[in-house]
């Protein structure tokens, strides 16, 4: 990729395509299952809840879509549905990392419990679908098929931000983990992306006991991220309203950053 080109190899058509979305039965993952099944895509929906899965294989149709349920905290298990995927298919395009947890939890009431679940699924978890799935597309990478990797982070992960104790770390993580995927691979022909949601109407945020500035819809969502996708984008960060005021308030020092946050969140 050049420098002032896509940084990642644009997809602009999905006929045809295998797709992957773990976290895909309900919210963000969701929407995109549904988006890119209209798309021509074949998608392998996974979470731990089997019924919305199946629902959406009734729905579309077993040719275009399909289910696997997982845990992503379980290694064993992510083995098992990325080997299910390379034996019907052959090829993964995009592997989007959409499973998540969040509770609001804030410092003056530590929890470790909290913290060490929201670890274990927005981090190792990420690492265990990563683990399945990275030979599979180096594989189809070394025969000059392009592959997609997708990590949803969070503009939580960008700074630090009130009620995101246990959250916000786990998505800095995976905004970290997505830069270096991005170094590491791109001389290989495989994609990587991150992608910074502001607020998303799902049942992660439904907890929320607090106004949600420029709050969308997970299809709005999803059509945010088919269009960065398309683009070659590394960065796909949406609502543009929202994200952009706090990329701008992450460029300021701390001393002036964290005074507007605690003066914007009336902490
Ligand atoms: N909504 C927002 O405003 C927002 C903003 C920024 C970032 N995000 C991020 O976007 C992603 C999707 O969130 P969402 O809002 O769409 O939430 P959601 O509707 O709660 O979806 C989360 C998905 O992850 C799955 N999941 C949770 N734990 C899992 C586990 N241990 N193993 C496998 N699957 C698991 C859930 O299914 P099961 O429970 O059945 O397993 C579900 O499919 C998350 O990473 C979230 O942090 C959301």
């Amino acid at each position: 990729m050049s420098m002032f080109g896509p940084m990642n190899p644009p997809i602009n058509s999905w006929q045809g395509k295998v797709v992957w979305v773990v976290g895909g039965s309900t919210g963000i993952g969701q929407a995109v299952a549904e988006t890119l099944v209209q798309q021509g895509a074949h998608v392998v929906v996974s979470a731990r809840t089997l019924a919305p899965l199946e629902a959406f294989v009734e729905t579309n149709g077993s040719a275009v879509a399909s289910a696997i349920a997982l845990d992503v905290t379980n290694p064993q298990s992510c083995n098992d549905a990325a080997q299910a995927i390379w034996q019907r298919h052959g090829q993964v395009d995009l592997v989007l990392f959409a499973a998540g947890t969040y509770k609001a939890l804030r410092a003056t009431e530590f929890d470790l419990q909290v913290m060490t679940q929201h670890l274990q699924v927005n981090v190792q978890g990420a690492y265990n679908v990563l683990a399945a799935i990275m030979p599979k597309l180096m594989v189809q990478a070394n025969a000059g098929h392009c592959g997609h990797i997708s990590l949803i982070s969070s503009v939580a992960g960008w700074s630090g931000l009130p009620n995101s104790l246990a959250y916000g770390p786990t998505k800095a993580a995976l905004t970290h983990l997505g830069e270096v995927l991005y170094l590491d691979l791109a001389k290989t022909g495989l994609g990587v992306s991150v992608v910074h949601p502001g607020f998303v109407a799902t049942p992660l945020t439904a907890q929320n006991d607090f106004h949600m500035p420029a709050l969308i819809t997970p299809h709005a969502a999803a059509q945010a991220m088919l269009k960065g996708w398309a683009q070659g984008e590394f960065d796909i960060h949406y609502p543009k309203r929202f994200t952009l005021w706090l990329k701008l308030i992450r460029l300021l020092p701390h001393r002036v950053a964290q005074a507007l946050i605690l003066k914007a969140t009336k902490l």
